[in-house]
């Protein structure tokens, strides 16, 4: 296994390209099962989800390919096999996106449960709503999805649930109503761009799709849908994480490839706190020199600050002086980041779906743990800006979901290192076996750093 190891301190500069948004290349390549013909897409992150999407979407009999220029192209080349299985499905929650293009294109899916980050609750209710109103006949046995219809049927559907709206439920709906009979309106569809360019890649295949970005969706069926070139939006999580880079060690960068209008809540809140982000000329500019000012931060469903940059804002809100609050209203168990943040030198204390902050300037340096796609960054931002080197281990969730982050971050300056996880690569600070040392001449014990504060402690004479 790899892991990271940072050392805090550097100051950032210079410019990073940010890739196309992954949420949004996932359940693309997915709706690519319910077309004939090829489809060329430019811009999907290659990234580990994206390579298990290609493996899965290849066993349910299309062929995909990169290009020589960085696209990806899909063509379904047998339509026999419906069988979405354990082994690849539980490995990423996008995995339940071939459900509705499967259904709607073959009459039969067999999709397993999907797996994806350890951030709280995943329920895929709304999913099966959605494709029951469609007409489909739905069951869950042993683990898996089975849904049948020799032909969807529109219908009027609310898909709202106790947390709002759904993404890839949406998705799922949307992409299955495209091949329906008939018009099927969708209330309390989720509006995050990652929809959006769903949609709009399913309109160019030739699907009758409107209100894309509101609430209400309507979608009159078509026969066919017909496979073309398309392009994804860039990552605004990917951006966003940058930005907050720039902020937590008080350095200034350029990004490229960034759409601020899908940002707004998350510049918005960027500002307050003290940081400077500004466009001209289709390049980004983030700068913060200034102290950081405590914030009440709260992540909703678009266009709210995404729960998908919590982590990140709690991370930066730790060196903020002062108190601020951080409430996730989509997931309200997503912060396994907390107690691994608290390690670097943090006060966070949770109540129910809100961490208190109680900001200090410095952090320091240590061994953590990532338990998610989103903690993975909030651990590397931490400890850019913490004192001294940092460990951060189980970086495969980080893979998922980011495109050579580190190697992004090494480009604008950071001291990054990818490595093994094994003891020899560890930092000497960091040196478990450090803490049963004992100092000869005082008879200290504890690691080498603990030890000569003690000393310089110890009276004089
Ligand atoms: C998508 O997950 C994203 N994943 C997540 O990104 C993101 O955090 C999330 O949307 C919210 O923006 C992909 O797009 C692949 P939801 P999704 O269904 O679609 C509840 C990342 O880090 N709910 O919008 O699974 C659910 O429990 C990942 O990139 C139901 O109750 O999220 C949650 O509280 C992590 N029933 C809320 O709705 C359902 O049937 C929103 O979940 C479905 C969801």
């Amino acid at each position: 296994m790899d892991m990271f190891v940072v050392r805090g301190g550097t100051r950032l500069a210079g410019r990073a390209t940010v890739g196309g948004a992954k949420n949004a290349a996932l359940p693309i390549m997915a709706a690519a099962l319910a077309s004939e013909g090829p489809s060329v897409l430019h811009g999907v992150p290659n990234l580990v989800d994206v390579s298990t999407l290609i493996t899965l979407l290849t066993s349910l009999g299309m062929h995909v390919s990169w290009r020589d220029d960085g696209a990806l192209e899909l063509c379904v080349t047998d339509e026999e096999p419906s069988l979405a299985g354990y082994d690849l499905v539980r490995r990423m929650r996008a995995g339940v996106c071939v459900l509705g293009p499967l259904l709607a294109r073959r009459g039969s899916a067999c999709v397993s449960l999907p797996g994806g980050c350890n951030i709280g609750d995943r329920p895929i209710d709304l999913h099966l709503k959605g494709l029951k109103a469609l007409g489909a006949d739905v069951r869950v046995e042993r683990g898996y999805v089975i849904a049948e219809a020799s032909r969807l049927r529109g219908c009027s559907l609310y898909l709202g649930g106790p947390f709002g709206s759904t993404v890839t439920g949406t998705c799922n709906v949307m992409a299955a109503a495209t091949l329906a009979e008939g018009t099927t309106t969708i209330e309390a569809a989720a509006c995050e761009p990652e929809v959006v360019d769903l949609g709009n890649y399913l309109n160019a295949m030739g699907a009758r799709i409107s209100g894309l970005g509101t609430p209400f969706l309507e979608i009159e069926g078509v026969d066919r849908l017909v496979g073309c070139p398309y392009r994804v939006i860039p990552d605004r999580i990917e951006a966003a994480t940058l930005m907050i880079a720039a902020a937590i060690t008080g350095s200034q960068i350029e990004l490229e490839n960034v759409c601020l209008a899908h940002m707004t809540a998350v510049v918005e809140k960027l500002r307050d706190i003290g940081v400077t982000v500004e466009q001209s000329h289709g390049i980004v500019r983030v700068s913060s020199n200034g102290p950081l000012h405590t914030a009440d931060c709260i992540a909703l469903p678009y266009p709210g600050i995404p729960t998908d940059v919590q982590a990140q804002f709690m991370a930066l809100l730790s060196i903020a002086e002062g108190i601020s609050i951080v409430t996730d209203k989509v997931f309200p168990d997503r912060f396994l980041h907390a107690p691994e943040l608290v390690r670097l030198g943090a006060g966070i204390r949770r109540e129910g779906a809100t961490a208190i902050i109680s900001g200090a300037r410095r952090l320091s340096g240590a061994s953590v743990m990532a338990s998610d796609l989103r903690a993975s960054a909030a651990l590397v931002l931490a400890a850019l800006a913490a004192d001294g080197p940092s460990v951060i281990r189980r970086i495969y969730h980080l893979d998922r979901g980011y495109d050579r982050l580190e190697e992004k971050l090494k480009q604008l300056g950071a001291d990054i290192v990818r490595t093994k996880d094994e003891p020899s690569n560890m930092p000497s600070e960091l040196v478990l076996a450090a803490d049963q040392a004992t100092d000869a001449d005082t008879h200290l014990t504890g690691p080498s750093w603990l030890r000569q504060q003690k000393k310089a402690k110890l009276p004089r004479g």
